[in-house]
């Protein structure tokens, strides 16, 4: 067992892909933010794809972690990650927002490619070593892990909601994802509400006993429990104080054309992110002449997100539209009211931009939990700034002083915009006050240490 690793972070992604010109930068992504921390203050490896088809690579170092690429042909990323995984699980653990494919092919293709991470995994972990699970691609690992290497012990955590049992039921292999997943010591989900559903799961489905979160099986005894995820606040805190952001803010205010009120989205282009609604919100406030052009600016930061998803391809050209007619129709020359990125930004530039930013509108109709609503709140401790966050969220639970808005109702989504943009400064850093302690106290590190503290107990 020489040369393996006492911990290992198995995830479908590695935490880098390929740029470009050939070098490695982050890959996309809550998920990637929120472990690659914990990765680099503990010794361990992360076992993961690198993100390009058929090509297999050696194991290697970058940003003081080691990574160990398991590789997936064109095909399976076809099946695997573009079908079952985002075709099939996203939309279904995501309250059905796009109708989910059921598809036998796509699920054998699953199947296989987590056998090849349980493989890889039982091959490069010690003796006794504590894996961590990640996410809905490998749901089930920790049964198949399990079964060729039970001294490990072995920690799930699922970064998207899970959905009740009225709709899981839909999944034709209900049956197998969840025995893949009480493969595992412990199951943890982002809130307490996820932990229930997959307890009352295990209760009609597989006629398995528990006490609490506690279920038992084969004379072992699998914990469900609720790990809400955060952000590095330190970081963000710390570099959000050095000059040169501080002037880079600035800078892309005065590039906005210094309008009162910057507006800001920063979501990978997804269905899920409610998108589509917070523009038409604020579309009808200029049309009705709530706001006007010049006074508000809504920058827009939407990386695509897998595109060869037939979802995702829709939806990239319905915003691009919507983007058009808005700044075609109230914009005027010199002056856009939506400026649109596609463009992926280093940390500096990001916490420049929520820096910046006057209002930040995080209007999910579904997400596990939100980083960037966590990430923005991180980025002010001036105490400026309002977050609209939508109640779907899993950061809803814990932000409660933000601007709450259901964003599927569009007069209360415009109502809660606009009480924000005109919400007193007074009011403001109460508000911020109070969320930045909750993020502050409950970050990135102490929702690692928490999870592993409750694997390793
Ligand atoms: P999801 O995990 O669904 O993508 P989250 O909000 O939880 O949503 O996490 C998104 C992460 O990706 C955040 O850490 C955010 O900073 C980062 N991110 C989003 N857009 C960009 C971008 N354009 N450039 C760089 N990082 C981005
Ligand atoms: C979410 C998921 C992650 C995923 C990330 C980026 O955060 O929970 O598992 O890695 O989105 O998506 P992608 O498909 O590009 O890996």
């Amino acid at each position: 067992m020489q040369g393996r690793s006492p911990f290992l972070i198995v995830a479908n992604r590695l935490p880098v892909d390929r740029a470009e010109e050939g070098t490695w930068r982050r890959s996309p992504g809550g998920l990637v933010t929120a472990i690659a921390p914990v990765l680099q203050r503990r010794e361990g490896a992360w076992i993961g794809w690198h993100g390009a088809p058929d090509e297999r690579l050696e194991p290697f170092d970058h940003d003081g972690m080691h990574l160990i690429p398991v590789p997936l042909s064109d095909s399976e990323v076809e099946l695997y990650y573009e079908g079952f995984s985002n075709a099939t699980l996203w939309p279904l653990y995501h309250d059905v927002v796009a109708p989910p494919v059921y598809s036998r092919v796509t699920w054998e293709a699953y199947r296989t490619v987590n056998e090849r991470f349980a493989r890889a995994t039982a091959e490069s972990a010690a003796e006794n070593a504590v894996v961590w699970i990640q996410d809905y691609q490998l749901q089930l690992v920790p049964a198949m892990l399990r079964k060729l290497r039970p001294d490990l012990r072995i920690g799930f955590f699922l970064h998207i909601p899970f959905p009740p049992v009225e709709l899981f039921s839909q999944l034709p292999w209900r049956r197998e994802i969840v025995e893949g997943l009480l493969g595992a010591d412990l199951v943890g989900f982002q809130r307490p509400g996820g932990a229930s559903n997959f307890v009352r799961l295990c209760r009609l489905l597989l006629g398995l006993q528990h006490q609490k979160h506690e279920i038992h099986l084969d004379g072992r005894v699998v914990r469900a429990g609720a790990f809400p995820i955060s952000v590095d606040f330190g970081e963000l805190d710390s570099l959000v104080r050095e000059p040169h952001i501080i002037e880079r803010a600035k800078e892309i205010r005065a590039e906005l054309g210094d309008p009162e009120c910057m507006l800001l989205g920063v979501d990978r282009l997804d269905y899920t992110k409610g998108i589509a609604q917070r523009l038409k919100a604020f579309e009808e406030l200029l049309c009705e002449g709530s706001i006007k052009a010049g006074e508000a600016a809504f920058v827009q930061i939407a990386p695509p997100s897998r595109e060869r998803v037939e979802e995702y391809g829709r939806l990239r050209d319905s915003i691009d539209r919507q983007v058009g007619r808005i700044n075609g129709e109230q914009g005027e020359f010199g002056l856009q009211p939506v400026q649109y990125m596609h463009q992926s930004y280093g940390r500096e530039e990001l916490a420049s931009l929520y820096l910046a930013a006057d209002v930040m509108v995080v209007t999910p109709l579904r997400d596990g939990m939100n980083l960037v609503a966590k990430e923005y709140i991180a980025c002010h401790n001036d105490l400026r700034g309002a977050l609209v966050l939508s109640e779907f969220a899993g950061a809803a639970d814990e932000l409660r002083q933000a601007f709450m808005v259901n964003p599927y109702d569009i007069d209360g989504l415009k109502r809660m915009m606009l009480t924000a943009m005109r919400a007193t400064p007074h009011d403001l850093s109460r508000r911020m006050r109070s969320l930045r302690r909750r993020v502050a106290t409950y970050d990135v590190d102490r929702w690692a240490k928490g999870f592993l503290a409750a694997l390793e107990a």
